[in-house]
């Protein structure tokens, strides 16, 4: 019987996952496995998750716009999904569909996979941006031992929600304004929005008040290079950039489906950033 996995988004061309999994059933040659994209329209997505199985297929990943509405429509959750009240992969179990998010292992993941030797309990870590990235970054940080986690976002309001929403116990909200002290003292500084992304406006801020062993990572990675790592680069930063969190994301989802804990190799990084490059 062939193990069908699909990721569900709208749009979904966009996705790498199919890339990313295929290139894993063939390495690791798993016997009648298949990974596809669908394309859901919000309207239909609850009804298509839940219908999974009759589908015929064994598991899925979740991606924009539909990962709240994937926590919705299963009654079975991890502890990081409950949390975040966002589902980006979901697994058969023996009690049925269960919803996970692995976004935030991924993010950690990225960062000791390339920044060696880094521990989020170093010191304070500045998240610019509240969304649902930051969400699953901030939680991780804090799980990780973070023992401050400062939000500087557009939209105060948001990074207040976000800060109560997740009961982050040392958290700090700062205006767009005030991103200097937030910067002071930091030993960790992601940027969680959209800014930098080709076409988009870089992230402003001034880097200066930064200490100059801070890491600096971005979840944006086309292009791989932000502005905001490319000047943190040259002011004398560590920079990790956001592919590998793509990458890293990925594996709880496959080892739970085919049973076998995939490498996030160079190779694979080439094979994305190639797919990448023709678009
Ligand atoms: P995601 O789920 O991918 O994190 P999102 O929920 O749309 O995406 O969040 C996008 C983040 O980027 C938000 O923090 C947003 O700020 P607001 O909460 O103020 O909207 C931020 N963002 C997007 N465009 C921005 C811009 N031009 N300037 C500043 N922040 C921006």
């Amino acid at each position: 019987m062939t193990r069908k996995v699909c990721v569900i988004g709208w749009p979904v061309t966009h996705s790498r996952s199919p890339l990313i999994h295929n290139h894993w059933i063939a390495e690791y040659r798993i016997p009648d496995a298949r990974y596809e994209p669908m394309a859901v329209k919000p309207e239909d997505a609850a009804a298509t998750i839940r219908d999974l199985p009759k589908l015929g297929f064994v598991g899925a990943n979740v991606t924009v716009p539909h990962k709240e509405t994937a926590f919705a429509a299963l009654d079975r959750h991890d502890a990081v999904a409950r949390r975040l009240k966002a589902v980006n992969t979901i697994v058969t179990t023996a009690k049925g569909l269960e919803g996970r998010n692995t976004d935030g292992y991924g993010f950690i993941a990225n960062l000791k996979d390339r920044a060696a030797g880094w521990k989020a309990s170093r010191g304070p870590a500045v998240l610019l941006g509240a969304g649902g990235a930051a969400r699953a970054i901030a939680a991780a940080l804090e799980d990780e031992g973070a023992p401050e986690i400062r939000i500087v976002n557009r939209t105060p309001a948001r990074a207040e929600a976000l800060a109560a929403d997740l009961g982050l116990k040392a958290a700090r909200i700062f205006a767009e304004t005030d991103v200097a002290s937030a910067l002071d003292g930091a030993a960790l500084l992601v940027n969680t929005t959209t800014l930098g992304m080709k076409g988009e406006s870089d992230v402003d801020l001034d880097l200066a008040p930064l200490p100059k062993d801070a890491l600096v990572s971005d979840i944006v990675y086309t292009p791989l290079e932000t502005g905001l790592l490319c000047r943190a680069r040259e002011a004398g930063h560590e920079i990790v950039d956001g592919l590998g969190m793509l990458l890293h994301q990925a594996v709880p989802g496959f080892e739970a489906w085919f049973g076998v804990r995939p490498e996030v190799t160079e190779q694979l990084r080439k094979l994305v950033l190639a797919d990448i490059a023709k678009h």
